[in-house]
């Protein structure tokens, strides 16, 4: 209940300062004495009917956290006390790198949504599995976290398996899922990897790496056209593809009303996420669940702010969903609200 008054205090700054700010905020609370358990008592919903196992994995609950919220797994115990069923790691790359420079996260309060030219910012695999190994020696935290890896920018994309393989070696002990992301449309020409050609050469490498089967899962754009869906629908008969996640952020800007859609002209190059890509993302779902069936999951990302959207993408063929910009919009109660509302469909 307190949550639209901090986000008032929140908006106050900018996007990355308030998500520095909010995180830090979690951090010490969970430090305070009895600070852990008020905050898993506060927010986690654990309910037997919500868990599912899904990957060779058993998910708590189906509400995760979409990637590029801890890029750098540095948040992971806080968000564990969230309630998050899972959480996506990175985007990580194989060098660490800066990213875009700033500003480049803003916000459209108004249609609850998010632009952001990022551009993989993060610490590099060895700092990240560094990070990751040593938490995995101090806690016997059962949280599911994904890493999602990419290529550098200054990697040319006819070498960009190479980058996808030396993340996937960094990260292999530590992650229990990969997400291939070649989807972001903030490192240029990274989306032309979602191209039949560039993905099969991906997919053989890493499986050839995949000695111990560690689900690898792809991550795609929602501005793709149908031709590009169907190709990656059939890829996933011809290579070990083990899920989808779709979406990412769209660079559709007809999603905007008109007084957005002037803002978003004078904020320039972005991704857009958020309520106006709920509708978008659940076309993709649908098409790529009628050609793919159960055969493989699909993870649904893309404007989730309530147990009804939530459950919109389950009843749409996804297995499990992410959240991203619903958690700045409506805070960290939502987890629960979701599991909640999800439980009492069941
Ligand atoms: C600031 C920001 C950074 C993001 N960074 C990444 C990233 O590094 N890798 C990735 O695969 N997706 C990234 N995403 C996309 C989200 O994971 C998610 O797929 C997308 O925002 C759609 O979900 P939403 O509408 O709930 O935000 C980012 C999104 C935002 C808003």
């Amino acid at each position: 209940m307190l949550y639209p008054i901090i986000r008032n205090a929140l908006f106050t700054l900018p996007p990355e300062t308030a998500h520095k700010v909010s995180m830090k905020g979690l951090h010490l609370a969970a430090a305070l004495p009895f600070g852990k358990e008020l905050l898993a008592n506060q927010f986690k919903y654990q309910h037997a009917d919500l868990s599912t196992n899904i990957l060779g994995l058993h998910f708590p609950n189906p509400v995760g956290l979409g990637a590029g919220f801890d890029k750098n797994a540095e948040h992971l115990e806080v968000l564990d006390l969230l309630g998050f069923g899972f959480v996506e790691i990175g985007t990580v790359t194989p060098k660490a790198q800066a990213g875009n420079p700033a500003p480049r996260l803003f916000r459209l309060p108004s249609q609850k949504a998010l632009i952001n030219r990022m551009g993989f910012n993060n610490d590099g695999v060895d700092a990240i599995a560094k990070r990751l190994t040593l938490r995995k020696e101090k806690t016997n935290s059962s949280l599911i976290i994904g890493g999602n890896i990419g290529k550098n920018k200054i990697t040319e994309n006819s070498d960009a398996w190479k980058d996808y393989c030396t993340n996937f070696k960094g990260l292999e002990e530590v992650v229990d899922y990969f997400v291939v992301n070649v989807s972001s449309p903030n490192t240029p020409g990274l989306r032309e990897l979602q191209e039949k050609e560039s993905l099969r050469k991906i997919f053989s490498e890493l499986q050839n790496l995949n000695k111990n089967n560690k689900p690898i899962l792809l991550k795609i754009a929602p501005d793709l056209e149908t031709a590009a869906l169907d190709d990656i629908i059939s890829l996933t008969q011809e290579v070990k593809i083990e899920g989808l996640v779709s979406s990412n952020t769209t660079l559709d800007r007809q999603l905007l009303n008109k007084d957005n859609a002037t803002k978003a002209t004078a904020i320039g190059a972005g991704g857009l996420s958020g309520q106006p890509l709920f509708e978008k993302s659940n076309h993709v779902l649908e098409y790529l669940h009628n050609g793919i069936g159960n055969r493989i999951p699909i993870i649904a990302s893309g404007g989730i702010f309530t147990g009804k959207d939530a459950q919109a993408k389950l009843n749409k063929g996804a297995s499990l969903i992410q959240i991203w910009t619903g958690f700045i919009y409506e805070g960290p109660s939502m987890v629960k609200n979701i599991c909640q509302y999800l439980s009492a469909q069941k």
